[in-house]
């Protein structure tokens, strides 16, 4: 006696047609986890180490400490947009991406060294429609919703006191 020709007339579970389908696909499936499962863990890895929350660097935490609590928001978007790869933690325009030199950017704490208007109306304008359409390196965020464009400037301006 072979199960195989009982199968068919005892067996109470015969496999459904949408059964028999994932049967044949697995085989797929299997073949796209394994091709898949390296790449995925380094990104993993990457996002741990180079994407965590860029505001619980410590350094970052130290920079926030040192700005009164009603501009700690808009440093909070400043870092989370990551503004300070060009502009820098304080402002002065000597981010990592500069570190050649490639970009003329002003600093932020200096009131001379802007050229597109200190106000923070103006401020707020550089932000959202970026300068000379981004050919200078500074690009337009028209991504940034406007309560964070509005508290972004609030805090730009308050890096020019004296
Ligand atoms: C890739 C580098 C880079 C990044 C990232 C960047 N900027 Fe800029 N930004 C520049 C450069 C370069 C200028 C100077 C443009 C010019 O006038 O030639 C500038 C100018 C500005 C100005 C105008 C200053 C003036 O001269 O009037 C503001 C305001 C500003 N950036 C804010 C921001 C904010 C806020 C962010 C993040 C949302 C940001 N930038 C991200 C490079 C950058």
């Amino acid at each position: 006696m072979n199960s195989i020709s009982r199968n068919p007339v005892s067996s109470p579970i015969r496999p459904k047609p949408a059964n028999r389908e994932s049967i044949h696909l697995q085989p797929g499936i299997i073949a796209a986890r394994k091709g898949r499962r390296f790449p995925w863990s380094i990104a993993l890895l990457v996002s741990a180490l180079y994407c965590g929350d860029p505001l619980s660097d410590p350094k970052v935490q130290e920079r926030r400490s040192q700005i009164p609590e009603q501009y700690q928001p808009g440093f909070d978007r400043f870092i989370e947009n990551n503004c300070q790869a060009c502009h820098g933690l304080t402002g002065d325009g000597s981010g990592p991406l500069n570190s050649s030199g490639r970009f003329d950017i002003p600093d932020f704490r200096n009131p001379g060294s802007y050229r597109h208007g200190v106000s923070i109306s103006e401020i707020r304008n550089s932000i959202e429609f970026g300068v000379e359409g981004g050919r200078t390196g500074m690009q337009a965020y028209q991504n940034i919703p406007p309560e964070h464009l509005d508290s972004i400037a609030e805090y730009i301006r308050w890096l020019q006191k004296p």
